[in-house]
């Protein structure tokens, strides 16, 4: 028995077993999953996803759609959704685009766009999605900077009741760029080439597709995927932290925009098989029973989501979920920040009926799937602990800050060397006795608002770029429903009177939508005189955090000898009160 993860679920004893086994040797475990996984030795996921079960399921549903209304709803078999992919397929062939090519998607949550995704792994081309939802200018930087020949787009999608104007926006980031832009709305438009167009033939280490993150730099990062080490982490991780057989049907909440979009909406689940389920609202449009009536709907067993969604619809109460019929729902998980206690207690009782565990899985864009997670039935539960480590990876804590002792495995992103050095997530944690992982929120300066990862310098550069401002820094204060939420603290030119000091703050904000997107918008912005540095000049951004709180300002002393201008302490925090709320 080299690998038995059903065992493993119903004893601890056993996953150890084969954790410690994955870590001792790394080359004959993954080389086992690789050959179970890919029988054929083809690397291109679109064949995998879709070719391998159009031939002997052809007409079992790979996606149901959902949209922004409850009568919105469209059945997609893995027959009709490989048609679409490879008529976009033929399309981009026809446009010019080959093999290594970029090419950038922005689409809302429809079966098009994962076809577009799919299209574009077919033919090798390697995909930029760019989530819909960001500004004009935050899409032109990510067009830009991946060189993407072509954009995919529709001509416009709906959200919680508003219009997304995507063409328009598209339109509007390309400027006079020298892309193409490619409308799929009506895929059945594109005429198939007749057998002309094969599958691209992929290597294991082939780059799949990138996808731009926040750092804690100014400009976003660009994570590169390889095609082999990708589909083989993510589908492993799929089918081992969730149970995941192909009669299952998956509803994952997330985004094509972000990696959990790609990961555990499209490639894993359609690599093994299954049914998805996507949804292009919002859960609280028009009611807050759009998740619940959709579970009920589709009889969906995997249901996988996020804290901030999770907390907006326990403010509703009990109530609001009492009157669905959930009873086929086997397994739940959460990610992209921290699950605290009440929320995890709240969709345990509510929603899984204490029957089903909650895999609240730590992971990040750079690590292509799931890192940690309970991976154990509902008998091992610690709410508002990601637990364990998946097997073949060794997180550890440094200094506060989880690590990971090794880089041999295969869903890491090609950006980093497979060496023996230590891989930094950025994040801070804690392990229990029991060796049990719980993540506590990010180290550096990045802040997590509704799971959305967003760079605090990347932010402070919209806001010095207004001529009234001086300097700023922006930091992220705890939010009941998002998590977190963002504070802006600016020191301004010229004395302002507080007419003046709200139209800069209407600036500000309108700046940052325009510039990264509704997600970055503000909650406060708190205008003050100095902001407080060290004698090297670096702001001291612990000090304005604790004062972004508000409750229990509680300074280390320490941190407070090295502030040189400590006056203007005082001055922040009487600022703070009357704080422009945005
Ligand atoms: C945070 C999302 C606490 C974390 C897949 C990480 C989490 C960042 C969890 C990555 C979790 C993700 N508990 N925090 N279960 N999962 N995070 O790249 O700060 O969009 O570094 O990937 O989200 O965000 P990213």
């Amino acid at each position: 028995m080299l690998f038995d993860h059903e065992l493993a679920w119903k004893d601890p004893a056993i996953y150890k077993e084969i954790y410690v086994n994955s870590i001792a040797a790394p080359e004959k475990f993954w080389e086992y999953h690789q050959n179970t996984l890919f029988p054929e030795g083809n690397y291109n996921a679109s064949f995998n996803c879709l070719d391998r079960h159009a031939k002997i399921t052809p007409h079992k549903n790979a996606i149901i759609w959902y949209g922004d209304e409850y009568c919105e709803r469209r059945e997609i078999s893995y027959a009709r959704l490989l048609e679409m992919t490879e008529r976009i397929a033929s399309e981009l062939i026809r446009r010019g685009i080959r093999k290594g090519d970029s090419v950038t998607i922005c689409m809302p949550m429809t079966p098009e766009s994962i076809a577009s995704m799919l299209a574009c792994c077919r033919i090798g081309a390697i995909h930029n999605v760019v989530f819909s939802g960001f500004s004009a200018n935050a899409l032109n930087e990510r067009i830009f900077r991946s060189a993407s020949k072509i954009v995919l787009t529709v001509t416009a999608g709906s959200r919680g009741g508003k219009m997304i104007p995507s063409l328009h926006n598209v339109l509007a980031a390309i400027g006079d760029m020298d892309v193409d832009v490619l409308l799929v709305d009506h895929v059945d438009d594109f005429p198939m080439d007749d057998g002309a167009l094969s599958v691209e033939h992929m290597k294991y280490d082939d780059p799949m597709f990138t996808l731009y993150t926040s750092g804690s730099t100014k400009e976003p990062k660009r994570i590169f995927h390889s095609c082999g080490g990708y589909q083989l982490y993510s589908a492993m991780t799929f089918k081992y932290v969730f149970d995941a057989k192909p009669e299952d049907i998956h509803f994952c909440t997330s985004d094509i925009g972000w990696i959990t979009g790609h990961s555990y909406i499209t490639y894993a689940p359609l690599f093994l098989g299954l049914t998805i389920v996507i949804f292009s609202g919002t859960p609280m449009h028009p009611d807050g029973g759009r998740y619940w009536q959709i579970i009920e709907n589709e009889r969906v067993s995997i249901f996988y989501s996020a804290p901030s969604a999770i907390r907006c619809l326990a403010s509703l109460g009990e109530e609001s979920v009492r009157n669905y019929d959930l009873s086929s729902l086997k397994v739940l998980g959460c990610v992209g920040e921290p699950m605290n206690e009440a929320a995890w207690k709240w969709l345990f009782t509510n929603v899984g009926k204490e029957k089903c565990p909650i895999m609240d899985t730590w992971w990040q864009t750079e690590t292509g799937g799931i890192i940690l997670a309970p991976l154990h039935n509902v008998k091992y539960q610690k709410p508002g602990f990601a637990s364990m480590p998946f097997f073949g990876v060794a997180p550890g804590i440094e200094n506060e800050e989880l690590i990971i002792k090794n880089k041999n495995w295969p869903g890491l992103s090609s950006n980093f060397v497979r060496d023996d050095q230590i891989y930094h997530t950025g994040d801070k944690a804690m392990v229990d006795d029991d060796g049990d992982f719980k993540i506590l929120g990010r180290i550096d300066d990045v802040v997590n608002i509704c799971g959305h990862r967003l760079g605090t310098s990347e932010v402070e550069s919209v806001v010095n770029a207004l001529g009234e401002i001086e300097e700023s820094a922006a930091i992220g204060v705890p939010h009941r429903i998002k998590g977190q939420a963002l504070c802006i603290f600016a020191t301004t030119t010229a004395d302002l009177d507080q007419d003046q000091k709200e139209s800069v703050a209407k600036e500000i904000t309108t700046r940052i939508r325009q510039d990264i997107g509704a997600i970055a918008k503000p909650d406060k912005i708190v205008f003050i005189p100095e902001l407080p540095k060290t004698r090297s000049g670096k702001i001291k951004r612990n000090i304005l955090k604790i004062i972004g709180k508000k409750q229990n300002i509680d300074y280390d002393a320490a941190d407070m000898q090295s502030i040189i201008n400590i006056s203007c302490i005082k001055e922040i925090e009487h600022a703070m009160t009357h704080a422009i709320k945005m």
